[in-house]
């Protein structure tokens, strides 16, 4: 159990705690939820104690083990992926190390002997003999190539890096598991193998997400952070998002008679239980949801931001010419034979079974990296602006507040002018004079977002336009995507935004391209009549 006990946190700019009590109990998985920059982050460091509240306790029951998810993916650059997991199990791995110490050493002194036996049979309890075997398990269950188990992290992709990290804060069973928004840069079976491993796990765990399809497969309870507080409720995420609109209607109709909204509630509880019941999430340790008091329910008070770019100069016929396009990606061939057309009105989606592959193209296209050979050719009219989901990148050794870093690059220089953009953001009143260093990961999206509609481009190249982002800026990039008047070429696993936004798919593979015209809805059941996958992949 963790108990957080009258807990504030204050930076020097800005609240974000205050007397937040919470009891977090084994057997429940606990979403964190809250607007971009509302302390979900910081709430996770404050469990783990890697960050001091200013006032109040975090208790932690004795003799838990709390394990994290680890965000630097290049803190283990010397150790192989299999090493990097049972790491996870800080005790057994100094247990494994040290009785490697003691069995390369010539001859044993009687107290090293004695030391040495005691080790085993820590080792032993702690289930050391399986421990490898329980590493390749879960490296395998997230479709880690094996080949990769037994490399050096330094050598390997960042796309495996991420699972091994996750399979990581897995491992060896942790009576708290802490997750910040792990299935950001993951792929779909590997989100689809974590839910079901949290659905059946026995102890607490808490995550940070943003993804709903997760929030509600996984959750028994919400942790809404809003106002300074962190708020508990019963059930996934649909239910507390619908249960606080069916509030906030209470609430707006203060005329008519309540109790007839009320019944409505109740009914609604009722169903939702129901339903709930009959569906995988009914597992052993899901309670019911009869208990729940409809006075606990509150509305929150979100803010969306507003995305809509403007253009300088309307796109010409010619938007884009790829040809025998190929890539090498760490020695190995990316893709080759990549050719495929982009004109005026062309919104397009890049698909594929491999996000590197999708990625390279995208960064190769802005010109951030060189292929191996072929041709890009853009057309006359043309200016692209591009962020790639590596958004870290962009505020490295950057000391500086948010209104300097936009204004390198803008033309006009006026704090006014760029004020507009970071406004538009939600950045307001003293927050564009705080340093660009202790953003959140959504923060820094939307500071981008500040930038990508400075620029005036009539063509946008976006890897992941929705990573990070809260609900309500995920709708503000879909309205502002829909509404452009210039081309777009993204990557993206939003199923909702591709069908919304896109006209045109482009799938890669190893082998090629294969473009569509439509929708990505209209794609998946063209591929279902025709072959394109032997086509496109070895
Ligand atoms: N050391 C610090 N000094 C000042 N402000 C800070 C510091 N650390 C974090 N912040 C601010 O605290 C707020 C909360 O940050 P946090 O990373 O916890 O947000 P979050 O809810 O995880 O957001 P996101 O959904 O974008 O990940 C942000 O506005 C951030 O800029
Ligand atoms: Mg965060």
């Amino acid at each position: 159990m963790i108990h957080v006990s009258n807990v504030s946190l204050v930076f020097s700019d800005k609240k974000l705690f205050e007397d937040v009590n919470i009891k977090f109990l084994p057997g429940n998985c606990y979403g964190i939820i809250g607007a971009n920059g509302a302390g979900k982050s910081t709430f996770l460091k404050l469990l783990s104690k890697e960050k001091e509240p200013t006032k109040g306790d975090i208790i932690v029951e004795k003799n838990k083990r709390i394990a994290t998810l680890k965000q630097d993916q290049n803190a283990y650059d010397e150790l192989t992926a299999i090493e990097v997991v049972i790491m996870g199990h800080q005790r057994l791995f100094e247990i494994m190390k040290s009785k490697e110490y003691y069995y390369n050493l010539e001859t044993l002194s009687e107290k090293e002997g004695y030391e040495l036996a005691n080790l085993e049979v820590e080792f032993a309890e702690l289930d050391g003999w399986e421990a490898e075997y329980n590493a390749e398990k879960l490296l395998n269950g997230l479709n880690v190539p094996q080949s990769d188990f037994y490399q050096k992290m330094a050598d390997i992709v960042p796309k495996q890096k991420v699972k091994v990290l996750l399979a990581q804060a897995l491992f060896g069973t942790p009576d708290i598991l802490l997750l910040d928004e792990p299935t950001n840069n993951l792929d779909y079976e590997a989100i689809r193998w974590l839910e079901d491993f949290l659905i059946d796990y026995e102890h607490t765990v808490i995550t940070v997400s943003h993804d709903r399809h997760f929030l509600n497969n996984v959750c028994t309870h919400m942790v809404d952070i809003d106002y300074f507080q962190a708020k508990l409720y019963q059930g996934n995420y649909d239910f507390w998002l619908e249960s606080s609109q069916l509030i906030q209607r209470l609430m707006n109709d203060r005329n008519k008679k309540k109790e007839e909204r009320i019944e409505e509630l109740k009914a609604f509880i009722a169903r939702f239980s129901a339903n709930l019941s009959k569906s995988r999430q009914a597992t052993s340790r899901k309670k019911s949801l009869e208990k729940i008091e409809l006075e606990n329910i509150v509305p929150s008070l979100r803010k969306y931001p507003f995305i809509g770019f403007d253009i300088d100069k309307p796109l010409g016929k010619d938007v884009l010419d790829v040809s025998n396009l190929s890539y090498k990606i760490d020695d190995k061939m990316g893709f080759e034979n990549v050719s495929f057309t982009i004109n005026r009105g062309d919104k397009v989606a890049i698909v594929g079974d491999n996000d590197l592959l999708k990625q390279n193209l995208l960064a190769i296209l802005a010109g951030e990296k060189e292929p191996l050979s072929g041709i890009v050719k853009w057309g006359q009219t043309i200016k692209t602006n591009y962020f790639s989901s590596d958004i870290d990148k962009y505020f490295e050794n950057f000391d500086l507040n948010l209104i300097d870093w936009l204004r390198q690059f803008s033309n006009e220089q006026a704090e006014s002018y760029i004020r507009g953009f970071l406004g538009r953001m939600l950045f307001s009143g003293d927050q564009p004079l705080k340093s660009v260093e202790y953003l959140s990961g959504g923060e820094k999206m939307r500071l981008l977002y500040s930038k990508l509609m400075l620029s005036n481009a009539n063509t946008l190249i976006i890897d992941s336009p929705t990573i990070h982002l809260d609900l309500e800026a995920i709708q503000a990039v879909n309205n502002g995507l829909e509404a452009f008047n210039g081309a777009i070429i993204m990557f993206t696993h939003d199923h909702k935004l591709i069908d919304t936004v896109c006209n045109k798919i482009i799938e890669i593979g190893d082998l090629g391209a294969y473009s569509f015209n439509g929708t990505l809805d209209e794609y998946i059941d063209h591929v279902k009549k025709k072959d394109v996958k032997s086509v496109l992949y070895k």
